[in-house]
């Protein structure tokens, strides 16, 4: 490396050096966007301009897989191997990337690509899904390695359908909603009638609305606001959470790339009913039109005078600061995330204290999910009893679904919470593609779990759904007709969890590799009477004494299917070739 080449990279880090420790994740990016890896020497460049040492600074990079300290080819592939595509023939992808050692490119010989397997990329509607630099591919139908260049092959438009469009009302279109086109449709107009309330009665509001996080944990959203809003502190943060890493789910994505005034509008009201003049936008590391597109949003924002000092003419200050995460799906729990933008490992935290009193920098912070904040604006553009007009009195309001699988049309659903299963599969969403049999439907995510034909008159809302032992979660519908395999679904699961455990506590960390590891020998032919019985003690204890809910939730996909399917798991059950991303066997 000579010192022209690090001259942009040293200049950056001057600039960002004064934040200390958090801008520790975006010189990170800087330099392997610049570089395509962390070499040492800007890694030593960065720990001293930081005050951090060297070894806590490749600890750093260690921990999120996006980060590499190696040199890489010119190319990048991301190629995505959870269930959605899988189902779409990821593996085949995969062969076939791997197959070629050069590539033959108009008549040139490019160098060698570097394949990287990845965890669900968000764009499970166009399965099998990659990234090629960085930039999305529907790999369906591929024949040979030049097709992944082919400009037609760019992710298609996610199909936004469903029987409201409230969420939804600007997604769809192919392109980012301008600022223009934002207050046309009637935007910002629920910042303005927030702004003409008092603090307090925008939190009533919200509390009203009977809104509550759509993030994963279903915690009422007013709540979380007043608990910030009454904390001591003065220095207070408001954060979305764009992280969306659960396998299946896309619907922030679509969010954040085609409505991103949306969720500033959400921002900019909580920030004002909680007293906070500092917000940060998480966003995904492998979500870049999400991460583009939000940050054009936030300069028309700003330039309009919705953002920065003194908005509207008010005494209200708020701006908004962006920063990417790098591949870790902890870093979505909210205490890690925490961590990630302070320039840490994404380890959660202990919890209480909790984030409205104890959040990012020790402060009282509210912290929401993408499409939670993008009903704020609705519920104050709307009133309160209109908001409610649609979903049940426990689930007021609307819900997106992220529909992927064995099914016609896979894509973004916007429906009243209410509407049963059937009818967003059936109806709204095609039914099944060539005319098979439904099997099971995986219901909220790879931490969710598996519902069978007989559950599908079961009503969306949260209360209908806990009923049945079927969690929410962000919304995945992940449909499999006759011909699946459960156990691939379920290994693929297994491995998923044993990936991105963190590491920090024992149950989670020894009882996601150990789950991994008996369904790998389940899925290969070789089952123990006592698999079944040990998998479920394994699943009980990473529920009931693990740190965080990913290992509180790791087992519950595969507990729900052996209730449900005990057979696949007794010994003589039969058995198809196992995908292998290595890993032990346990024998
Ligand atoms: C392993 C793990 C990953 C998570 N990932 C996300 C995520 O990507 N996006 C999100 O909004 N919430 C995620 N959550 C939930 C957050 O911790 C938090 O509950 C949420 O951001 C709060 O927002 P809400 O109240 O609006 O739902 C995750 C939780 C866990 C345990
Ligand atoms: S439950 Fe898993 S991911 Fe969460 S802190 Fe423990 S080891 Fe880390
Ligand atoms: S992009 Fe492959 S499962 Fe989501």
């Amino acid at each position: 490396m000579n010192e022209l080449d690090l001259k942009p990279i040293q200049k950056t880090i001057e600039e960002l050096a004064p934040q200390g420790r958090t801008a520790l994740l975006p010189l990170l990016h800087e330099t392997q966007d610049y570089f395509g890896y962390i070499p040492e020497d800007t890694a030593e460049e960065i720990s001293k301009a930081l005050n951090i040492p060297l070894a806590d600074v490749f600890g750093v990079i260690e921990f999120y897989s996006l980060f590499t300290e190696h040199p890489v080819n010119e190319t990048v592939v991301h190629v995505c191997n959870d269930p959605a595509c899988a189902m779409a023939g990821s593996e085949s992808v995969l062969n076939l990337l791997s197959q070629k050692e050069k590539l033959k490119f108009e008549g040139e010989i490019k160098p060698k690509i570097t394949i990287e397997v990845s965890p669900c990329l968000g764009l499970c509607d166009h399965a099998p899904a990659i990234l090629v630099d960085d930039e999305p591919v529907t790999a369906r139908d591929l024949h040979n390695w030049e097709e992944i260049f082919d400009t037609e092959r760019k992710f298609p438009q996610t199909l936004v359908g469903g029987e409201v469009h409230r969420l939804t009302k600007n997604c769809g279109k192919g392109k980012r909603t301008i600022l223009e086109e934002y207050i046309e449709n009637g935007g910002y107009i629920g910042l303005k009638k927030a702004l003409s309330l008092d603090p307090k009665s925008t939190i009533q509001w919200v509390k009203d609305s009977g809104l509550v996080g759509r993030g994963g944990a279903a915690f009422p959203t007013g709540l979380k606001w007043e608990g910030a809003a009454n904390a001591e502190d003065k220095t207070k943060y408001i954060i979305c959470n764009g992280d969306e890493a659960e396998p299946g789910t896309f619907k922030d994505r679509v969010l954040m790339e085609d409505d991103p005034h949306s969720i500033i509008e959400g921002m900019l009201i909580a920030a004002y009913a909680i007293g906070s003049t500092k917000g940060f936008f998480y966003i995904r590391g492998e979500y870049l039109t999400s991460y583009k597109n939000v940050i054009q949003a936030l300069i028309e924002a700003r330039n309009a005078g919705y953002l920065g000092e003194k908005i509207l003419g008010t005494d209200f200050s708020f701006d908004i600061e962006v920063r990417r995460g790098a591949g870790a799906y902890v870093c979505g729990e909210e205490t890690a995330l925490f961590e990630s933008i302070e320039g840490k490992r994404g380890f959660p935290r202990v919890k209480p204290p909790f984030p409205t009193t104890h959040g990012l920098f020790g402060k009282p912070t509210v912290i929401n999910n993408v499409e939670t904040l993008a009903n704020i604006p609705i519920i104050f553009s709307l009133g309160i009893e209109e908001y409610r007009s649609l979903g049940t009195e426990k689930s007021p309001g609307s819900k997106l679904f992220c529909l992927s699988g064995d099914i016609k049309k896979p894509g973004l659903y916007e429906v009243p919470f209410g509407i049963s299963l059937r009818h967003l599969v059936e109806n709204l969403a095609g039914g099944m593609r060539s005319n098979h049999k439904l099997k099971a439907i995986l219901i909220g995510g790879a931490a969710g779990a598996l519902a069978n034909a007989s559950q599908l008159d079961v009503k969306l809302s949260f209360e209908d759904l806990r009923n049945k032992g079927l969690p929410l979660g962000s919304g995945v519908v992940t449909v499999l007709d006759e011909t699946r395999d459960l156990k691939d679904l379920l290994l693929r699961l297994a491995n998923f969890f044993a990936e991105e455990s963190c590491g920090k506590c024992y149950p989670c960390q020894l009882g996601t590799q150990r789950q991994y590891e008996i369904l790998k020998r389940i899925s290969s032919g070789r089952i123990k009477n006592s698999d079944s019985k040990d998998l479920q003690d394994i699943i009980i204890t990473m529920t009931d004494s693990s740190l965080c809910g990913l290992g509180q939730t790791a087992g519950s996909a595969i507990s729900s299917a052996i209730k449900q399917w005990p057979e696949l798991f007794t010994p003589g059950s039969a058995s198809k070739p196992v995908f292998d991303h290595g890993g032990q066997d346990d024998r």
